[in-house]
């Protein structure tokens, strides 16, 4: 038996090319569903309350909501640097939440994750910064070095791979960092204030290149709390609103009372 129940596969399919990657029948279901998921770091003070969405392969979602809504707890949960009270977080069919720790690198093998800090070694090139995303599965280093290639030409970083990290303007790191996210070609990108310590015309430079990424196919999650991001393209917003998301309008950017009682507010 070859599948997800396989302990030989990890719990996870550790396919790194699009296509072979999916379960036939999980190719035509949501990507990504949370179903009534619980999280609370302390108790009494519930970050996420019953929380339910869906996103479907090829999305790229804002999450919205004001700083200490649970914008990055819900990644983390997504990525397991936390796990959940309660419910279900089903990721390519999978519930992520209740992974076994050995499946946890195989599920982010299938995950990009960006940072609002970049979370970059200075003292390593660029090359390497991108390189050891795919040196950590072990593949020859060939591959590594043609897909590393590939990748810092998509940020728009071609030939900057042998210049030390740390002499790279903030753009520029956030662009490595996107490509360490990339480059193994994962189906999903969460980015978690990735424009956050940018000058706004950088702001939405970086949000061009995500852009570019989710029109190849790649779902995106962008969590932010800057709405002039949010008013530049229409997008599907899930606004993190009292533990529960909520879906806006594309293209409306919530008011100015705190996030909440929304007249475009639709049901999730
Ligand atoms: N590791 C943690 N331990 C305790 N509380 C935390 C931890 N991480 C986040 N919180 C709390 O959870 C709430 C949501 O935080 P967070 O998910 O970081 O929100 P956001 O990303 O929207 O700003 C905040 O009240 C925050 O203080
Ligand atoms: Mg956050």
């Amino acid at each position: 038996m070859h599948g997800p129940d396989d302990p030989k596969e990890g719990g996870f399919q550790p396919q790194l090319r699009p296509g072979a990657r999916f379960a036939r029948d999980a190719a035509s279901r949501p990507i990504l569903m949370f179903e009534d998921v619980y999280k609370s770091y302390k108790p009494g003070s519930p970050v996420l309350r019953g929380m339910n969405l869906v996103i479907e392969r090829g999305e790229f979602v804002f999450f919205t909501g004001p700083s200490g809504s649970g914008k990055s707890t819900l990644l983390r949960l997504l990525y397991r640097s936390e796990t959940v009270d309660d419910g279900r977080i089903l990721f390519m069919g999978r519930d992520v939440a209740r992974l076994s720790q050995d499946s946890v690198p195989y599920l982010r093998r299938n995950l990009g994750v960006v940072f609002q800090d970049f979370k970059l070694v200075s003292s390593w090139t660029v090359f390497e910064n991108v390189a050891i995303a795919l040196e950590v599965l072990g593949l020859p280093q060939r591959l590594i070095t043609s897909r590393v290639g590939e990748a810092l030409d998509r940020v728009g970083l071609a030939r900057r791979g042998g210049d030390c990290a740390g002499v790279l303007s903030g753009g520029e790191q956030q662009r490595v960092a996107i490509a360490r996210a990339i480059v193994g070609e994962p189906a999903l990108i969460l980015a978690d204030e990735p424009t956050g310590n940018l000058d706004p015309q950088l702001a939405i430079d970086i949000l061009g290149l995500f852009e570019d990424i989710n029109a190849t196919g790649t779902t995106v999650l962008f969590a932010t709390h800057d709405r002039s991001l949010l008013e530049i393209r229409p997008r599907r917003v899930v606004v993190l609103d009292e533990g529960k998301a909520v879906d806006v309008r594309a293209g409306v950017t919530p008011g100015d009372d705190g996030f909440s009682g929304y007249d475009n507010a639709l049901p999730v």
